[in-house]
Formats: structure tokens, sequence, C-alpha cells
């Protein structure tokens, strides 16, 4: 069906249409800021997104520390720019997991954390981070789970040739890219759409997405 201006109603939608559940406003109205930390491995988008969040007022929280696991990331340039403490642990420099997260732990202990959130964190962690923050790390996922876990899931969204992807936050637990979903986004992939174009359509919702996962788990942790 076409409409007077030869569209195609069916087919014709804005570019930057996208779904959002659950529809959290992000209002700010939590009696207690968090304190935060990030994980990060990478570019830091979402890291840069939070800080971004939390100057506005969208967020009461604080990051009181940005911890990184690789030499040189984006990240790092990201916590020096808006003046934010980060610590390197280079995972290579430890002679194993275990050694690496009583690191982290104790950095953790340090700036009385009350939620890890990482954020393009490329590594696995273990049973000693996990039950030391039961319930109180988020991880965000470049698509919808528990469809295309792993860490080719906007590659694997293409080759599968799903018309729709996302991105979701969830609680971490043992299993990677598991836990309770805390919100998704949803986004339409279109035909001439490429690992690139589909990357950053995904990262604008996850800039959305984190900032209001974090409210979620705001309420509840100043509920324990
Ligand atoms: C994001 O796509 C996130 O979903 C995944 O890693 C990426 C991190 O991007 N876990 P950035 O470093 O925040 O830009």
């Amino acid at each position: 069906m076409d409409n007077k201006n030869g569209d195609n109603l069916y087919s014709s939608r804005c570019q930057d249409e996208y779904i959002i559940s659950p529809g959290t406003k992000v209002i700010n109205n939590s009696p207690r800021k968090i304190n935060l930390a990030i994980l990060a491995s990478g570019h830091g988008s979402n890291f840069e997104a939070l800080i971004n969040s939390i100057k506005q007022n969208h967020l009461n929280a604080e990051i009181k520390v940005l911890i990184v696991n690789v030499p040189g990331c984006g990240a790092i340039e990201k916590a020096l720019k808006h003046n934010i403490k980060y610590v390197l642990l280079d995972n290579h420099k430890f002679p194993n997991r275990k050694a690496h997260e009583i690191e982290i732990l104790r950095i953790l202990s340090h700036y009385s954390i009350d939620l890890i959130v990482m954020a393009g964190w490329m590594r696995i962690v273990s049973n000693l981070l996990i039950e030391n923050y039961t319930e109180r790390i988020i991880n965000i996922h470049p698509s919808i789970l528990p469809s295309f876990k792993g860490s080719k899931a906007i590659q694997d969204a293409l080759n599968q040739a799903v018309k729709i992807t996302g991105c979701t936050v969830h609680i971490v637990q043992k299993e990677v890219d598991s836990g309770e979903i805390i919100i998704q986004g949803a986004v339409a992939i279109d035909s001439n759409d490429n690992i690139d174009t589909l990357t950053s359509k995904i990262h604008k919702i996850e800039h959305i997405i984190l900032p209001k996962a974090i409210e979620i788990m705001t309420t509840r942790i100043n509920k324990y």
C-alpha cells in the first residue's frame, strides 16, 4: 500500500526507530547515590555514556573507579578526559584468574562499590567475583539474549540474516551471557546493513539502556 508521497506504508519507518523494554523513564529519583565501578576493555563508549548521564543528572550515581585490563584501551582516554580514577590491571601480569580477581576485589572494597557495571569487559569472571557481589554485577551484551551469546554477537546476527537484533543488560552469573535480564533494546536490521552500520545502531541503543538499567538496579540496591 502506498501513501500520497509514494512511500510504501508497510516498509517505511524512521531510520532511528527502536523498542526498549521495560520503557522506564530515567528520572533520577533514587534516595541514595550509589557507587559504581565500571569494568571495561575497549573503546569505552558505554562508559562515557554513563558519565554523561550522571553529568546531566539523569542518574543518581557516582563512578568511583574504572578498572581496565587492556593497556592503552579507549576507556582509559575517556577516564582521563573526564577526570575519573582508573586502575589498569593487565591480566597478563597476573599468574592466574584468581590473583587478578583478588586485586579487583581489593579495589572494589576500597571504593565501597555498590554496583559493578561490565561495559565491554572482555574477560570471563569467576565465582570469586560473582559470589562477593551477588546480583550486583551487570553486563551489557550486543544482542537480544538468549539469542547470539558470545563475543561475535553482531556478526552472528548478520550471518543468520535475522531481521531484528539489539542489546541486553543482564545480571552476571557464572554461565556467560546468562542471568536475569534487566532491560533490552531492539533495532531492525536493514538489507544494506554491515558490521559497522549495525554496530553503530546497537551502540546508540546501548547508550540509552545502560543508564536505565542502572536506575532499575539502584532502586533494588536501595531496598537491600
Ligand atoms: C558493547 O557493544 C557491549 O555490548 C559489548 O562490548 C561493547 C563495548 O563497547 N559487551 P564500548 O567499549 O562501550 O564502546
